[in-house]
C-alpha cells in the first residue's frame, strides 16, 4: 500500500478511504456489509445513514451497486453529515485515480453537488438526482455528528459508519456518539463499519446492537457488522 499525503483529509491526517482501490473497500465494507441489494430488491425505498460523507463515494457505489445487480425503480434516502464539506474540484481529485469507474454516477451528483456546496448553509441541506431509475434523496447536514443525530428526521434502515479511524478521530466514536446512532435504529436496522477496535464494537453494544467480526477489506484484518437488537 502506497501513502499520498495530499489524498488525506488535513483536519484527522487520515485518508477518505483506501488508496488502494476505495471503491472496492466501499462495495464490500458498507453496501455488502448491510446487504444492500439482497434487500433492495424487496424494497423500493430504504433509509440509509452515514457518519462522515466525504466525497459521496459510498452513496456512488451504493447507485453503481444497485444498477449493476439490475435493480431499478428504486429511491435511496440518504441522509448523512459532513464537518468540512468538499468543493467538486476536491472529490474530483480525490476520485481521480477510479474515476472510470464511477461514471456516470459521480458526474450525475457532482452536477448537483456544485449548486448544493455553493449555497450549504449549516445544518440541513437537501438534493436529489437520478441515475437510471435509481432515486437519491440525500439530506446532508453541514456540521459535527452529535446534533445530526439529534435532529434525524426518521428512523435508519441500515448506517454507513465512515468517520475516519476511532485513533485519528475519538469524537466520531464515544459512547453519545454511538448511543444516538441506536436511538436513531429500530427492529431490523444494519450497521457496517470498517473498524473492529474494541471502543466501536462496545460502544455500538452499549446503542443496542448485535455486533460482530467479519474479514476486513484488503490487508485489514476485521470490520465490523451487526444489527439492531439481540443475537438471532
Ligand atoms: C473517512 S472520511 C469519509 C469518507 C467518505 N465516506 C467518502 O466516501 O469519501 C470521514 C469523514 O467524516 C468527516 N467527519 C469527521 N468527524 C466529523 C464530525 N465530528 N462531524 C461530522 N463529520 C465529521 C470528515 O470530515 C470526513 O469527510
Amino acid at each position: 500500500m502506497f501513502h499520498e499525503p495530499e489524498l488525506n483529509n488535513p483536519a484527522y491526517n487520515d485518508c477518505y478511504f483506501s488508496y488502494d482501490d476505495g471503491l472496492a473497500e466501499s462495495l464490500y465494507v458498507f453496501v455488502d456489509g448491510n446487504n444492500m441489494i439482497e434487500r433492495f430488491a424487496l424494497n423500493t425505498t430504504l433509509t440509509v445513514g452515514e457518519t462522515g460523507f466525504g466525497t459521496g463515494l459510498n452513496l456512488i457505489a451504493l447507485v453503481r451497486s444497485l444498477r449493476d445487480a439490475g435493480i431499478r425503480d428504486r429511491k435511496i434516502r440518504f441522509i448523512t453529515v459532513e464537518k468540512y464539506p468538499l468543493s467538486v474540484e476536491r472529490i474530483k481529485e480525490l476520485t481521480l485515480r477510479f474515476s472510470d469507474s464511477i461514471e456516470p454516477e459521480m458526474g450525475i451528483f457532482l452536477s448537483q453537488w456544485k449548486s448544493t456546496f455553493a449555497s450549504i448553509v449549516e445544518g440541513w441541506n437537501r438534493f436529489s438526482f437520478t441515475v437510471d431509475l435509481i432515486s437519491v434523496d440525500c439530506e446532508l447536514y453541514y456540521g459535527d455528528v452529535v446534533p445530526f443525530l439529534q435532529s434525524i428526521p426518521t428512523t435508519i434502515d441500515a448506517w454507513f459508519l465512515d468517520g475516519h479511524s476511532p485513533d485519528k478521530n475519538p469524537d466520531m466514536w464515544n459512547e453519545t456518539v454511538l448511543g444516538l446512532i441506536g436511538a436513531n435504529s429500530a427492529e431490523g436496522t444494519t450497521i457496517a463499519t470498517f473498524s473492529a477496535a474494541g471502543i466501536v464494537k462496545e460502544g455500538l453494544r452499549k446503542g443496542g446492537f448485535f455486533i460482530k467480526r467479519r474479514k476486513g477489506f484488503g490487508g485489514k484484518r476485521h470490520m465490523s457488522q451487526g444489527w439492531y437488537g439481540v443475537e438471532e
